[in-house]
């Protein structure tokens, strides 16, 4: 696995300081708020275990889980609900929590679906933001990050459903992926 990465990106250290200062954040944003965490399976997962560790506020969580990418490392632009939300979302404010904002189109589309389940206020927490590569109107009103437009994997993040389990963010070597 360590041998198909390029560099190492960021560290497990940077991870879990940024993390932490992410949860004060939204801890303090949300005092006294109805807070859902809405993790996107399944490459916010890891970033999702450690966040609402670093909350230290009341809040309930749910998962989704969409398809939009297959094996390639580009957006094929079109989102496919693989998981559903189990609730409706009246008088929570939702937070996403997604692992990194790229084209933007998975959370266009996540954005208006949650919407359409009543949220009161909807924000969206990216572990890391691509910014170069987006073609939507998207921000993410937390990021840990912000990346150059490399594919990254490890802390959650796959190509091809391998090295999720990586502990740190690494650069993926262009020829494991044929570029
Ligand atoms: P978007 O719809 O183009 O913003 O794509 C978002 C999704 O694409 C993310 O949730 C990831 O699953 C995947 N993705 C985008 N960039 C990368 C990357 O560099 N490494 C691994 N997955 C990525
Ligand atoms: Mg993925």
């Amino acid at each position: 696995m360590i041998q198909d990465i390029e560099r190492v990106l960021l560290t497990q250290e940077e991870i879990a300081a940024k993390v932490s200062e992410i949860g004060r954040k939204i801890s303090e944003d949300y005092r006294g708020r109805r807070l859902i965490l809405i993790s996107v399976l399944k490459g916010s997962v890891v970033f999702m275990a450690d966040l609402m560790r670093a909350i230290t506020i009341p809040c309930a969580i749910e998962f989704m889980a969409v398809s939009s990418y297959g094996s390639g490392t580009r957006s094929s632009g079109v989102v496919r609900i693989v998981k559903d939300l189990d609730r409706h979302l009246e008088g929570w404010d939702v937070l996403i929590v997604e692992d990194i904002l790229d084209s933007g189109r998975t959370l266009a589309y996540l954005r208006e679906y949650i919407a359409s389940k009543g949220a009161q206020t909807i924000r969206i927490a990216a572990f890391m933001d691509k910014p170069e590569r987006r073609c939507v109107d998207v921000y993410p009103d937390y990021c840990c990050f912000t990346v150059p437009d490399k594919f990254v994997v490890g802390y959650g993040l796959d190509y091809d459903e391998l090295y999720r389990n990586l502990p740190y963010v690494g650069i993926l070597k262009p020829e494991i992926y044929g570029e």
